[in-house]
């Protein structure tokens, strides 16, 4: 009678410290998607460059979070950015994650209808699974704000989809600098601004990074740059002075650059994921 079973009493403890521990992990895992969130949000992947509560003039009201409002004034549409905080009546507080993952990774609400430009799908196409959780971790984890948006009308056709339903995408290897750094300015949708449009509105992928587009606004008029490693790029720049234009917003002499690029939130973007973007940028081909 020595071989006995385990008794009751230690069986529960045991279960309940099993138990007990693999909620612990899973708190830690919630905690370290939230952080990764709050990471992406709040510096390279910055939703809330477009999404951000907008005053009369445009300005933006931080306190109200990402409920929207920004209006985008083109020639063939006039969008407006939604509400995206958890109200269940003018947000996304009734939408399931597999709702939202479809939404910002492919574009389709959950009524099925597209989600149209400026929206950059194209590029979010590529957010990995894992990053994809967190930013949906993040806007669960903000306070809902009523704030009903005007509806965004287009004077031209939106795609019946952009490409095939996805379902997973990994995220490239942290070894590869180059390949991290791609990722990024894709999350960033840094290309989507400094790639020439087609006068069908379509980016010109064979002039990756050349610059080039048009940005009106209350700031007036903005040109994106050549980001090619041409002499009319940022061949001749360090990695420091490249560095201090993406965090900073300012020049080789220091002049403040205009909007719409999100300088405030790219300002928190760590060092190891800046030297990969600025490798990534040295690895264009250079484009006059
Ligand atoms: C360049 C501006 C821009 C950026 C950056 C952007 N969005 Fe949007 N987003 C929009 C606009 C404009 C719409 C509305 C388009 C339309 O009406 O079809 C939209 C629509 C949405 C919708 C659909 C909401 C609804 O009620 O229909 C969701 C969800 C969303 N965005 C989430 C995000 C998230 C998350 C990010 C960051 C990963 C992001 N957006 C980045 C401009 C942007
Ligand atoms: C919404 C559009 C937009 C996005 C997104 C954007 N940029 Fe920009 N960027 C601009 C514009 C416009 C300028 C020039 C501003 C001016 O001249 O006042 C600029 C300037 C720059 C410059 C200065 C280069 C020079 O030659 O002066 C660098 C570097 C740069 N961007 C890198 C990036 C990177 C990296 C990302 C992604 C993390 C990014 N940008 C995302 C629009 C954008």
């Amino acid at each position: 009678m020595q071989r006995r079973s385990i008794k009751p009493f230690r069986a529960i403890l045991l279960l309940g410290l099993g138990l007990g521990l693999g909620a612990t992990a899973a708190l830690a895992r919630d905690a370290a998607l939230l952080e990764r969130g709050k990471y992406l949000m709040n510096g390279v992947v910055a939703c809330g460059n477009c999404h951000i509560a907008r005053g009369e003039q445009g300005q933006p009201l931080f306190e109200k979070g990402l409920s929207g409002g920004m209006v985008f004034d083109e020639p063939v549409f006039k969008a407006v950015a939604p509400n995206i905080t958890p109200d269940p009546e003018t947000g996304i507080g009734k939408w399931t994650d597999a709702q939202l993952a479809k939404a910002i990774r492919e574009g389709v609400r959950p009524d099925k209808s597209i989600i149209g430009p400026p929206m950059p799908i194209e590029m979010y196409r590529h957010i990995s699974d894992q990053d994809l959780a967190a930013l949906i971790a993040y806007l669960r984890d903000q306070p809902p704000m009523r704030n009903a948006v005007a509806k965004s009308t287009y004077a031209m056709p939106l795609p019946p989809s952009y490409g095939p339903a996805l379902a997973s995408v990994a995220a490239p290897s942290v070894k590869d600098k180059v390949k991290t750094g791609e990722y990024l300015a894709r999350i960033g949708h840094c290309m989507e601004c400094h790639t020439p449009r087609s006068p069908q509105g379509r980016l010109e992928m064979d002039k990756l990074g050349a610059g080039g587009q048009t940005f009106k606004g209350p700031w007036g008029e903005s040109v994106a740059r050549n980001l090619s490693s041409h002499a009319n790029g940022l061949k001749d720049w360090t990695d420091a002075q490249i560095s201090k234009a993406i965090r900073d917003g300012v020049d080789r002499q220091g002049k403040p650059y205009k909007p719409p690029m999100g300088y405030g939130f790219y300002r928190s973007i760590k060092d190891e994921d800046m030297a990969a973007l600025i490798a990534y940028l040295r690895s264009l081909s250079p484009m006059p």
